[in-house]
């Protein structure tokens, strides 16, 4: 796979001044992410995850250092172009879902485009399609109070993405979830990630950082570890099949 670096952040730090009070979220940190990487992000409690996870996603920006995306600059944007850039490059999976509780799923998935500017019509025809790919094709006029927790995420993880972003960032997306639950959602990221999308995925749980193909470990607003993963654990009954096929990964 040819390396394209898709993150590149250099010496980055977060500082927040309360009172007389400064709290070093991240301390220095320094991270390259080629595209089609799969990453799980550790490290426990305080260590600066969501810090880190905010400042990849455009959400927030570092108060030292630099973060190129895609090949932009984005350390020193505003909020707007911040915002644009977010919106074309980012899809987000949260461990809360964040849907909105009145919308069908369909109309949950289609929001982001209408930013991007597509007709109605166009919007209802993309969000089906996406939704039928995460297997929810027969869920689309259905609420979120109308689904079991599995397939809210499968949801939000259609609304991620429907923009087709560079990235997929998802903080603890099995966090709510059960452990059967986990599995299936865990495959269709790997499905995603199999498919050419680059995925970085925050948890705490070590079964689960091993579907990711490298980890880093965060220790107090530090990179404390970042090695490849040589025991993957695969759960999409596709792709196990493969792999005991002996396929390339890296090429299907
Ligand atoms: N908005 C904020 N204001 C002040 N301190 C914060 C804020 N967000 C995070 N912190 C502090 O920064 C550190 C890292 O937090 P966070 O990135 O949320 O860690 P993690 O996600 O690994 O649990 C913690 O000490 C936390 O209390
Ligand atoms: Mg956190």
């Amino acid at each position: 796979m040819s390396q394209q670096p898709l993150i590149e952040i250099t010496d980055i730090g977060r500082k927040y001044v309360i009172g007389a009070e400064t709290i070093h979220a991240l301390k220095s940190v320094t991270l390259n992410i080629n595209k089609g990487e799969f990453v799980a992000l550790m490290g426990p409690s305080g260590s600066g995850k969501s810090t880190l996870m905010n400042i990849l996603g455009c959400l927030d920006t570092p108060t030292r250092g630099e973060y190129i995306l895609n090949g932009i600059n984005v350390s020193d944007m505003t909020d707007d172009e911040l915002a644009e850039v977010r919106n074309k490059e980012i899809g987000f999976v949260f461990q809360t879902f964040n849907l909105l509780p009145r919308s069908t799923s369909l109309d949950n998935v289609a929001l982001p485009l209408v930013y991007a500017g597509y007709s109605k019509s166009k919007r209802s025809e993309m969000a089906q399609k996406v939704l039928e790919s995460v297997g929810l094709g027969n869920r689309v006029d259905h609420k979120p109070n109308e689904l079991s927790g599995g397939q809210r995420q499968r949801v939000a993880v259609a609304r991620a993405l429907i923009n087709n972003p560079s990235i997929i960032l998802a903080d603890e997306p099995t966090g709510n979830l059960d452990t059967k639950t986990s599995v299936e959602i865990m495959a269709l990221l790997e499905e995603i990630h199999s498919n050419g999308n680059t995925i970085i995925l925050v948890t705490h749980e070590e079964d689960i950082a091993q579907h990711a193909h490298r980890i880093v470990r965060m220790r107090d607003g530090l990179i404390e570890d970042d090695y490849l993963n040589n025991d993957i654990k695969s759960v999409s009954p596709r792709l196990a099949a493969l792999r005991e096929k002996g396929s390339d990964f890296e090429n299907i």
